[in-house]
């Protein structure tokens, strides 16, 4: 999955002939998951036409601060625009605009949002080669460079004019590329691996049989999506769920009992920076499950059950150990017996859960938690969606380990 993808994309086309390229770049945006917004410069309308645009990118193409056609005319909120924006492109930029990027003359809304706006500016050059090296060029790159702009260089080639040498639009899948490498360069979690249990685990009781509990998997496949999202490289040990959880940077390992997560988890814990278990685990096992299916042949049948290995503990107690994050499910007493968790297992961070909140446990998309550190503060976060909570959690431990 792109970085790009639910990141909301203001374009901003000024009057060069490689603004027609940008029907292909607004493709490509989208096609990368993105919200794509154009403005266009007043000259850019000679390039590529507003409907053009506005039908890639299925939003209006503005380029006045009021829409003089339309007879209930508004006001195009240049703040509010740029505001919106996660990042913007301004493609082609031609030296004209970047001039008065550097010196803030604002004569148009595109650069009256490039002024109001906090996000990211990337900018890709298109102009003719000797404009591109004439000194005061140079020079406006420098100074948008230090006002912390990105610039996404142009190309070498045949130019407009006839002649040939460096000046042409970066293309399309280029500044693409561009964007998301920078993207995933500042990425917090970026060069660190994650490790992360989630679902149940099913212990047999013969070749049909199991015991089992109720556990989807949903929260520790949203974590692992969110862990992958901020740059981490993530183990995600799963046991028996329908939950889909792809990504590039997520390696998943299907197990079904808690012995096999033992040993998943084992076997890549000396490598892990953090380690999150949300895995509800089967606390005991059959000690003896049958090769055959077991007839009913009396009225009763006695399981013995013998314990399984405490794999968050078993991490707890190791001498180097990743930044450890524990879960615990309680039904009652839920801060005591989550304090006591804390210190048998070592965390330092646990969830806790409560099957008495509402909209909290298994099965559901939303879940309220409490994290506890291994000081024993306390927070609370409110009812939300799992891919919320996720993102809170995902938060604290940054906070935490970086
Ligand atoms: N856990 C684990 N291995 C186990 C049992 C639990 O790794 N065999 C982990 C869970 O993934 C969770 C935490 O320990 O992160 C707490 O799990 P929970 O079921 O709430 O606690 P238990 O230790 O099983 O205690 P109890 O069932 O008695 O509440």
């Amino acid at each position: 999955m792109s970085v790009l993808s639910g990141k909301k994309i203001l374009l901003g086309v000024t009057g060069g002939i490689a603004a027609y390229k940008t029907t292909y770049l607004v493709r490509l945006l989208i096609k990368a998951g993105a919200t794509v917004k154009v403005v266009m410069t007043p000259a850019a309308r000679d390039f590529v036409t507003p409907l053009t645009l506005s039908t890639l990118s299925k939003h209006p193409v503005l380029t006045h601060f009021t829409n003089e056609e339309d007879e209930n005319d508004t006001w195009n909120n240049h703040v509010e625009l740029g505001l919106w924006a996660d990042l913007i492109i301004i493609a082609p930029a031609t030296a004209n605009t970047i001039s008065k990027m550097v010196n803030g003359t604002i004569d148009n809304l595109l650069l009256a949002t490039y002024c109001s706006a906090k996000c990211s500016v990337y900018f890709a050059p298109a102009m003719d080669l000797d404009m591109y090296k004439h000194p005061s060029t140079t020079a406006n790159f420098d100074k948008l460079a230090s006002y912390g702009n990105l610039m996404i260089p142009a190309g070498d080639g045949e130019l407009a004019s006839g002649l040939s040498g460096k000046g042409r639009m970066a293309e399309p899948e280029e500044i693409i590329q561009f964007i998301e490498q920078h993207i995933e360069s500042q990425l917090p979690l970026r060069g660190k691996t994650c490790l992360i249990t989630a679902g149940p685990t099913y212990e047999a009781i013969d070749p049909v049989r199991f015991i089992g509990n109720h556990s989807s998997g949903k929260m520790g496949a949203a974590i692992a999506m969110e862990l992958a999202t901020q740059g981490a490289r993530v183990h995600l040990i799963m046991g028996p769920s329908h939950v889909v959880c792809q990504h590039e940077l997520i390696d998943r390992v299907n197990i079904k009992s808690a012995q096999q997560m033992y040993d998943a988890v084992h076997e890549i814990i000396n490598v892990v920076d953090v380690a999150i278990f949300s895995a509800a685990v089967a606390d005991y096992r059959p000690s003896n499950p049958a090769d055959q299916k077991i007839k009913k042949k009396s009225d009763t049948l006695t399981i013995k059950l013998v314990k399984n290995p405490d794999i968050l503990a078993s991490v707890g107690a190791m001498e180097k150990k990743p930044f450890l994050v524990g879960f615990a499910l309680e039904t009652d007493n839920e801060l005591e017996h989550a304090f006591a968790k804390v210190e048998k297992k070592q965390t330092d961070l646990l969830i806790l859960n409560s099957m008495r909140d509402k909209g909290a446990g298994f099965g559901v998309d939303t879940n309220k938690i409490t994290i506890i550190d291994k000081d024993k503060n306390t927070s609370t976060i409110e009812t939300k969606p799992k891919t919320e909570v996720a993102k809170d959690i995902i938060n604290e431990i940054i906070k935490r380990i970086l």
